[in-house]
């Protein structure tokens, strides 16, 4: 039976997914993106390169990895094709790409809106990347929505154009912003057609004979974080689909007798783009410096990021949602140097003591997060390869993680490159 793994982004996003999937990637042989869309930004690094993904598999870079864009993602062909086109000129010229054809197209109106609707909420706003996620997830669950395998069909496609055009135009419309013409919508969606087209088929039977073959290694790579999930994460400050290994069989197309092994990509601090609340957020000359080691800007907007305590609340919150079975904890090298590091055990809210994040958001505005201090560590760690060499306050600080969220540390990140990788538990070493 094949061996599989699920990774998935356990607080805010940007935790390092995308070196931990590469790192795996090199031993897979399918990697699959099961949500999400250009929204997400992967940074890999290797051989001394950096290279960053929206949308693509991180398996992309292995030639002998089939990288599966599944059904459950939403997919921008014109932001896809720029960024195969980018992979190109960085010379990243072989490689395995299957694009479901099940999967939602974003159309180029879905950025007009998003970025309209975030104009109108003004204070209130999302703080979305404007890359049209949202209403391409609205029109998909509203069935009016275009799916990638229509770019095949060139008559179905007109006609599924025609009529989301009789819709969108009006919306467009309320907003005074510009409408689209039939014509140049079909012209630019039959271009990425011929571009494409060949890369988009069912991909359920590709990944459903992999899942019964022996050998097959399959990955199975989440975009964000569970904490922007849309069921439980902060709503409305979430993205538009679950980011949790849950949605892997129907983002995917499987079963969920599948889904084993799943590791949850923490870093070993918090950071958060866009707006929404934050209980360990924190300002001033220790959060910038995290900020500067940690290069915590967004991949894909360039934002500042928000930078916080570890949340062990949020931690095992998305641990017992996604039945996390080993923790990735990225990022341990910026933290090194501080006398002290933060911990938080539990939120404060109106008197009371959570251990979970409560449910709404103006509850969840008025934790205060409950801190341990414990001792930080001085020495470099980011040429350790073995967890035992580690220093004492690094090994004391994600002992302290494993016990408040009941989950074994397997992985640790010292550093941005492949080989600054430190692999502990062992069914992961057999992968
Ligand atoms: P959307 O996914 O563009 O609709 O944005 C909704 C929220 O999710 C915003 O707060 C974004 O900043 C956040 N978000 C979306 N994708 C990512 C990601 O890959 N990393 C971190 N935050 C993200």
């Amino acid at each position: 039976m094949s061996k599989r793994l699920v990774i998935t982004g356990s607080q805010w996003g940007d935790e390092g997914k995308g070196k931990i999937t590469d790192f795996f990637a090199c031993k897979a042989s399918m990697v699959v993106r099961y949500q999400g869309g250009n929204n997400a930004g992967h940074s890999v690094m290797f051989d001394g390169k950096k290279f960053s993904l929206q949308s693509i598999p991180s398996g992309i870079f292995n030639p002998a990895t089939v990288n599966v864009m599944a059904n459950g993602m939403v997919i921008n062909p014109a932001s896809l094709v720029g960024e195969l086109e980018k992979l190109h000129r960085e010379g990243v010229t072989d490689y395995q790409l299957y694009i479901s054809d099940r999967a939602a197209m974003v159309m180029p109106w879905h950025a007009d809106l998003d970025g309209a609707a975030e104009q109108l909420k003004g204070d209130t706003k999302i703080g979305t990347t404007k890359k049209g996620i949202g209403p391409a997830y609205c029109d998909k669950y509203s069935r009016s929505g275009l799916r990638m395998g229509d770019l095949l069909e060139p008559e179905y496609f007109a006609k599924r154009l025609r009529e989301a055009l009789e819709l969108k135009n009006r919306e467009l419309k309320s907003f005074g912003l510009p409408t689209y013409r039939f014509e140049d919508v079909f012209d630019q969606y039959m271009g990425y057609a011929e571009t494409l087209g060949y890369r988009i088929c069912d991909t359920y039977e590709l990944i459903n004979d992999a899942l019964r073959e022996k050998e097959s290694k399959i990955l199975f790579e989440g975009a964000q974080g569970m904490m922007l999930c849309i069921d439980h994460g902060t709503y409305p400050y979430v993205t538009s689909s679950t980011p949790s290994a849950s949605s892997v069989p129907v983002g995917a197309g499987i079963s969920p007798k599948w889904v084993e092994n799943v590791v949850g990509v923490a870093k070993a601090y918090c950071t958060r783009v866009g707006e929404g609340p934050f209980p360990t957020e924190f300002f001033g000359d220790t959060a910038d410096g995290i900020r500067q080691r940690g290069h915590e800007y967004g991949t894909v907007t360039g934002r500042p990021r928000r930078i916080g305590w570890f949340d062990a609340v949020v931690a095992r919150y998305t641990a017992r949602l996604a039945g996390i079975d080993y923790w990735a904890i990225m990022l341990l090298d910026v933290l090194s140097g501080m006398d002290k590091v933060y911990i938080c055990t539990a939120y404060e809210c109106d008197g009371e003591i959570l251990t979970s994040p409560p449910s709404t958001i103006s509850r969840l505005e008025r934790c205060k997060p409950v801190l341990e201090e414990i001792d930080g560590w001085k020495e470099d760690i980011s040429g350790i390869t073995e967890y035992d060499k580690l220093p004492e306050g690094a090994r004391n600080y994600l002992q302290r993680i494993e016990e408040l969220t009941e989950v074994p540390v397997g992985v640790v990140s010292v550093g941005p490159d492949r080989i600054q990788t430190i692999l502990r538990a062992e069914e992961l070493i057999k992968f």
